[in-house]
């Protein structure tokens, strides 16, 4: 079983999506018992609460459910549960790699190293923006999901 969590800062906008929009692929090819996830944030303050209805809605549009999901902040023992840790950008990296403890021998980086050439580097935070930021969020998420797949399978068939 391959772990993933993906990270953001309040875990109700960007880090849900990427979970809603892997959830749905990994279900959709079968992979369900093959690779699990998780999303958490580096902040504590939405704590227990389902994600921002903007994001809901913005992945609903695409055929993603994310309205289960409850909130959770990212602690050092994530270090010892997950293979891959992805934060959305560089401020959540840099967070994360504070946290790190020295024996982690997994992986902890960018979610959008992954979304192929010419990606940005973070995920804008849309937050406090309006609804093109969630439609933003969907197609980076998206292109980094399908990257992900793709090397986590090579990883695993390399591995054989
Ligand atoms: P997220 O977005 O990190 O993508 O979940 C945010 C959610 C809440 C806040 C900032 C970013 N906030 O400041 O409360």
């Amino acid at each position: 079983m391959v772990k993933v969590l993906f990270v953001c800062l309040g875990n109700i906008c960007r880090s849900p999506t990427a979970e809603g929009v892997f959830a749905h692929k990994l279900e959709r090819l079968g992979l369900t018992d093959e690779i699990s996830i998780d999303s958490a944030g580096t902040g504590h303050w939405h704590v227990g609460k389902a994600p921002d209805g903007r994001a809901i809605a913005a992945a609903a549009g695409r055929g993603y459910r994310l309205e289960q999901l409850r909130a959770r902040q990212a602690v050092a023992g994530d270090f010892a549960l997950f293979d891959y840790i992805l934060a959305m950008d560089s401020d959540n990296l840099a967070h994360l790699q504070a946290l790190k403890p020295a024996g982690f021998t997994g992986h902890l980086g960018l979610f959008l190293e992954f979304a192929g050439q010419g990606a940005p580097t973070s995920v804008p935070d849309p937050y406090y923006g309006g609804d093109d930021g969630f439609q933003q969020v969907l197609d980076l998420i998206e292109a980094a999901a399908d990257g992900l797949l793709v090397h986590i399978q090579q990883q695993q068939l390399a591995q054989r």
